[in-house]
């Protein structure tokens, strides 16, 4: 028999950058210090085509048959939802978190109730025993018979299991345990998480049977070997959720077959995952009223409005430079307002400390929240509340205008349904809904068009 070639390279364990020598520094992402030999047995063919068994051949686009998004439901619509609507035949979803943020929970509850509806699923863990899951399993009341959990971390018998069994759905719990004996490296490392995670893939498409890959997330946040992974992945999903916070969120940062706007809110109690279907009465429920700097903001999540309270503290600096901490919130768009706030509307804050924190651990990348971040710091300054049964709405340009936002209508039906009495607004999107104004599609809102940030405060306070 021919022995198989050995091959032998440098990876950078924190990139993936691969390279015929040992280098001091990485070219590609400058860490130094990262590169470790690894070999590798050539086989010939071992290569696949992602168009099945048979080898793939060009053809017309017009002859590419368009049956491929198929999608089957979870059963936890909050998955579903970030999804895209479901999970679709085939796919290779990725699953990022910090360690014990829930990943493992999350999965084999969806995975239970998929079980539960008779699809055979299987559940292949390489961090835990099954007597582990079982435990875990009872304390979430679930079983199946369709349920199979499987403690292997070979991926050459984790492959011929699937082939065998033929599971609607695998769950890899996690790539990071999994390793390929083609591989001479550690479990967990580049090549080894690179390797098995494109043979699991190939095998996925190859038989249309969607897999889970649970993947840990490093310090600096991202997924912890390399950036490859998320470009093989069909759809990568970060679990969120912040230490001593019962909320998690489930958020899309690529989806080949959705929209990357969708989030999922779930809350963590004693029996697992509960989903939240009305994610803004739980955001809103500890909400002090009449405090200085509490403001009610409207962030459009996917098709979702979430009303979410804004808080800040702004305080006079004992010494040295004025500090701006934000949680929640990316910094400098902060910075961009509260020059705004000094520059437009005259109050002076060289020598003030400015903290300021999104609540419930939600993070806002939307404009529309501009507004409501200058009312609430501008409250907190004043030391005047906001009246609590208010939202605030507006995209803030730096000549301190208010700028129209996308899909007022759905905010102001959430602010609605949620008992709020008064929206302030972009006069733009107010002209628009306006003429229905206190009557009918804005039921008993108040709805006051603001054209600045004057403007804005002079209603405000
Ligand atoms: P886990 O799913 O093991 O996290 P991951 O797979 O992301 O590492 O989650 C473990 C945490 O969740 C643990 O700190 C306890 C908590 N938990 C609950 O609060 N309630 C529950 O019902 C379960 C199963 C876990
Ligand atoms: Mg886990």
């Amino acid at each position: 028999m021919q022995k198989p070639k050995i091959k032998t390279f440098y990876t950078c364990q924190s990139c993936g950058h691969k390279s015929p020598k040992w280098l001091g520094k990485c070219p590609d992402c400058n860490e130094w210090n990262s590169f470790v030999e690894e070999r590798y047995f050539e086989e010939k063919g071992r290569r696949g085509s992602l168009a099945a068994e048979e080898k793939a051949v060009p053809q017309p686009i017009t002859r590419v048959s368009s049956k491929e998004e198929d999608r089957f439901q979870s059963s936890m619509s909050e998955l579903d939802r970030v999804l895209g609507g479901g999970i679709v035949l085939g796919s290779a979803i990725l699953i990022g978190g910090d360690p014990g943020i829930g990943k493992s929970t999350l999965l084999l509850q969806a995975m239970g109730k998929l079980a539960k509806t008779g699809a055979l699923v299987l559940y292949t863990t390489g961090e835990e025993s099954p007597r582990q899951i079982k435990m875990r399993a009872e304390r979430l009341n679930i079983s199946s018979d369709n349920l199979l959990i499987y403690a292997e971390i070979s991926l050459e018998r984790i492959l011929d299991s699937i082939k065998k069994i033929k599971p609607k759905v695998i769950v890899i719990d996690s790539i990071q345990t999994i390793y390929t004996e083609n591989l001479e490296s550690a479990p967990g490392s580049v090549s080894q998480i690179r390797e098995t995670a494109y043979q699991l893939i190939l095998l996925a498409k190859a038989m249309d049977v969607p897999v889970f890959l649970v993947g840990h997330v490093t310090k600096d946040g991202s997924i912890a070997g390399p950036r490859v992974l998320e470009h093989m992945v069909d759809t990568v999903l970060y679990f969120e959720g912040e230490r001593g916070h019962p909320f998690r969120i489930l958020r899309a940062v690529k989806n080949r077959y959705g929209s990357v706007m969708e989030i999922g809110v779930f809350e963590m109690k004693d029996i697992g995952l509960e989903e939240v279907l009305n994610p803004s009465a739980l955001f809103l429920a500890e909400r002090p009223e009449n405090a200085p700097g509490s403001v009610v903001v409207s962030s459009l999540e996917g098709t979702r409005p979430i009303l979410v309270e804004v808080q800040s503290l702004v305080c006079q600096t004992v010494f040295g430079m004025p500090r701006r901490t934000v949680v929640g919130i990316e910094a400098a768009r902060v910075s961009v307002l509260v020059a705004v706030l000094e520059k437009k509307i005259g109050l002076n804050m060289a020598n003030q400390d400015i903290f300021l924190k999104v609540a419930g651990g939600l993070k806002l990348e939307e404009p529309a929240v501009d507004l409501g971040i200058i009312a609430s710091i501008a409250s907190n300054y004043l030391d005047k509340p906001v009246n609590p049964k208010t939202v605030v709405f507006g995209e803030v340009g730096l000549a301190g205008e208010v700028r129209a936002i996308n899909q007022a209508d759905l905010r102001l039906k959430e602010a609605l349904s949620l008992g709020f009495e008064r929206c302030i607004i972009p006069k733009d999107n107010a002209k628009k809904t306006g003429t229905r104004g206190k009557g009918q599609g804005a039921g008993k809102l108040e709805i006051i068009g603001v054209a600045s940030v004057k403007e804005a405060m002079d209603v405000l306070f």
